[in-house]
Formats: structure tokens, sequence, C-alpha cells
């Protein structure tokens, strides 16, 4: 159990099973771009520590650059999406994989991917760590999933309650109280 501001969190998927996972995810990425201009497009912050673990187990040349959107306030996604920002890389003509923490409505990956497919890139596929599909209502869901997770708030391995949370290496759920 661990606490976080005003909430107590529980276990719910731990370290050891993230990290296979995103090594099963790595090695399946390093086949399928095997001849491909591999560019990852981590989305800042919660994407960080997926975006870091998962690079370490890929076996093909591969970029990597970071964007920056903000969404969520608190427990309940606010819908409100900022504007992306620093895109530094030329990404037309290459083959994009966009790293994100978690895709729950679905409504910050639409904005993401139409801004990145505006440059014309070869290919552009959706990578997540952790994807709500019953909260889903967007229009690009994510290619390769690390977890499909129920409708419930979670914290740890990048992602944040309130900004904190993010260095736990399990994560963790919200406890109803
Ligand atoms: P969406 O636009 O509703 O898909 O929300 C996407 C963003 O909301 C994610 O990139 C996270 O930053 C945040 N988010 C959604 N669900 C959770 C959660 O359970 N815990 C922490 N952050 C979340
Ligand atoms: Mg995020």
């Amino acid at each position: 159990m661990v606490h976080i501001h005003d909430r107590s969190f529980e276990i719910y998927l731990k370290s050891e099973d993230i990290q296979t996972k995103v090594k099963e995810l790595a090695h399946q990425i390093s086949q399928t771009y095997a001849d491909k201009d591999l560019v990852f497009i981590a989305v800042l912050n919660g994407s960080f520590m997926f975006a870091s673990d998962l690079m370490k187990s890929i076996s093909i040349p591969c970029e990597i650059s970071f964007v920056k959107v903000s969404s969520y306030q608190g427990t309940n996604s606010s819908g409100r999406v900022d504007e992306l920002i620093g895109l530094n890389t030329n990404i037309q003509g290459r083959d994009i994989i966009i790293l994100e923490d978690i895709v729950d409505t679905g409504i910050t990956m639409n904005k993401i991917y139409t801004y990145l497919n505006s440059f014309e890139p070869a290919s552009l596929k959706i990578a997540s760590m952790l994807y709500k599909p019953d909260a889903f209502s967007g229009k690009h869901a994510p290619d390769l999933v690390g977890f499909s997770i129920p409708n419930e708030f979670v914290v740890g391995y990048g992602l944040d309650y309130n900004e904190q949370g993010r260095n736990l290496e399990s994560i963790y759920k919200l406890k109803e109280s």
C-alpha cells in the first residue's frame, strides 16, 4: 500500500511483470521494424519510464524524440487538451511509434495522432503501456498495449496522481475509501 497526497493506493501490476511485458513489446517492435526507419515519439511526462525501459530492449537502429501535452488534473479526465510542443525531429516519410503511458478516453491521443500525422510519416503506430478500453471513445486505439485495465485510477511507473507517484517501480490502483 502507498499513500500519495490524500489517497491510498494498492499494488496492481508488479515491477517484474511490467519489465517482462515491456521486453516482449520491444522484441515485437524489433522484429516488425527491422528494415524500417524507426523513430519513437514519447509523450512526456508520463511515458518517460516506459520509453526508457522499452528503448533498452530494442535491438535495431532507432531514434527517440519527446513531445509534451497536458490534459489531466486530479482523478478525473478534465477533457481539456493543451497544444503539443517539442517536436524537433523531421518525421516525414519515417516510421513512427508514439509511446504513451496510458490511453484513457483517447482524447489526448486524437490530438497527438492528428498532429503527428500532418507531417506525413510513412507509418504511424501507437504503443501504450496501459489502455482502458471501457473508457475509450477516441479514434485511435493503441496498436500495441502492455496491459488493458479496467476503468480505475492508477499511479506509478511514470503515471502520477497530482504529479506525485511517478517514481514508483510498480503500478498501484486507487483504493476505494
Ligand atoms: P485521455 O485523453 O483521457 O486518454 O487521457 C490521457 C492522459 O490522462 C494520460 O496520458 C494520463 O496522463 C492521464 N491519465 C488517464 N488515466 C490515468 C490514470 O489512471 N492515472 C494517471 N493518469 C491518467
Ligand atoms: Mg500522459
